[in-house]
């Protein structure tokens, strides 16, 4: 199979992904083999290649947003058949026997393996999953590229708004607004959970107000207009919790959803931080998961995309790097039989 492999990492811009030839893999026992109908490109995927985050696997096939076909199944696979469309997410398994993972809570398994990072991921014709870790998409009528960035941004999004635990007629606030900001500013608003969204730039403002947010500006220079039930912070950046946290009730929630943060402090704790909870966003679970993609169809959420062929993913790559695509998710998309 014709696949993207990394082997040595380095700046984007030297090239260092490879075009080449790859055995297809075989599903065996509970695995499913998945034809790629496309993959989101996401920043994790950049990391991976430029040496931001170490190769855990030397080649991999990065690519982490996998939306295919089941070709071809193991002799113990129950749960799908070939034809069935499955999605892929940053998830490939876990050991299914730890405390964490018999209490549905497999996130915070020790043996936690990512796509395109552990494991062979989706920029590649095929790829293999353990049954249970794919993502069943019957019923999802979209097209694969729009379905894409549903799996990565979508998903954690998702699991970032649940753990905020807002209800009906409660108020979030989130700050930044990159794609997996937008994807719980449309499920928050959908159940009825007022948003007030504080971003820098004028063009994520604009785009905040347009998609339903209560109120968008930058809290630097304009007040937060109402105290909020919950926050959800996406930016990594420290100087921002302390600020935020003064901004939710007692009793609410902030969550943390960045992967990594610079220096955090808190002066106050007694008006800032005394009566609220802080949360992290750690991986992305596989029930949550599925339970998105369920709600994302029926809210029928889209987002705007950058769709690039197979063989130009290392172009996509710099572009994404540089900054140069106004789109907020990129895809790539293989060919099709006919061409
Ligand atoms: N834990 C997980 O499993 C997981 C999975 C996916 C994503 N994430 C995290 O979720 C976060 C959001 O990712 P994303 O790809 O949706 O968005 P993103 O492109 O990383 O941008 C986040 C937004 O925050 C704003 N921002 C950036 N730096 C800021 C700063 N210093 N002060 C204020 N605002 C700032 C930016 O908007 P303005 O320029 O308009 O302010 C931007 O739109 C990231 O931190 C990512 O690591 C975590
Ligand atoms: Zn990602
Ligand atoms: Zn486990």
């Amino acid at each position: 199979m014709k696949a993207w492999i990394a082997r040595k990492q380095a700046s984007i811009e030297e090239k260092p992904m490879e075009f080449t030839n790859l055995p297809t893999p075989i599903p065996k026992g509970d695995e499913i083999r998945i034809k790629i109908s496309a993959c989101g490109i996401c920043r994790t995927d950049l990391h991976i290649v430029e040496g931001d985050l170490p190769l855990k696997k030397s080649p991999i096939v990065p690519g982490h947003e996998v939306v295919g076909v089941v070709d071809e199944v193991g002799d113990k696979v129950k749960r799908f058949k070939s034809g069935d469309k499955v999605g892929v997410s940053w998830l490939h398994s876990t050991c299914r026997r730890c405390k964490y993972c018999l209490s549905g809570r497999e996130n915070y398994c020790p043996e936690y393996k990512c796509t395109g990072w552990h494991v062979n991921g989706g920029f590649a014709e095929y790829m293999t999953i353990r049954e249970d870790f794919a993502l069943s998409l019957q019923g999802v009528d979209m097209d694969p590229e729009d379905i894409a960035p549903l799996l990565c941004p979508g998903v954690a999004g998702y699991l970032s708004f649940k753990l905020a635990s807002v209800k009906e007629g409660d108020k979030l606030g989130l700050y930044g607004f990159g794609p997996t900001a937008y994807y719980v500013l449309k499920v928050a608003n959908y159940l009825g959970i007022e948003c007030y969204v504080s971003t820098r730039s004028k063009h994520n403002i604009e785009s905040a107000r347009r998609e339903g947010a209560v109120w968008a500006n930058d809290t630097m220079n304009a007040k937060m207009p109402e105290r909020l039930d919950a926050a959800i912070l996406f930016p990594p950046a420290g100087k921002l919790v302390e600020p935020t946290l003064s901004q939710v009730n007692q009793g609410g929630r902030v969550i943390l959803a960045a992967v990594d943060m610079s220096l955090i402090e808190i002066n106050d704790y007694s008006n800032n931080l005394w009566g609220r909870d802080i949360f992290t966003l750690y991986n992305v679970k596989h029930s949550e998961s599925e339970e998105f993609l369920r709600l994302a169809t029926k809210i029928g959420i889209t987002i705007d995309i950058k769709v690039f062929p197979f063989e130009k993913l290392q172009d996509a790559m710099i572009q994404l790097k540089q900054r140069k695509i106004k789109e907020p998710n990129v895809v790539i998309k293989m060919p099709t039989p006919e061409g």
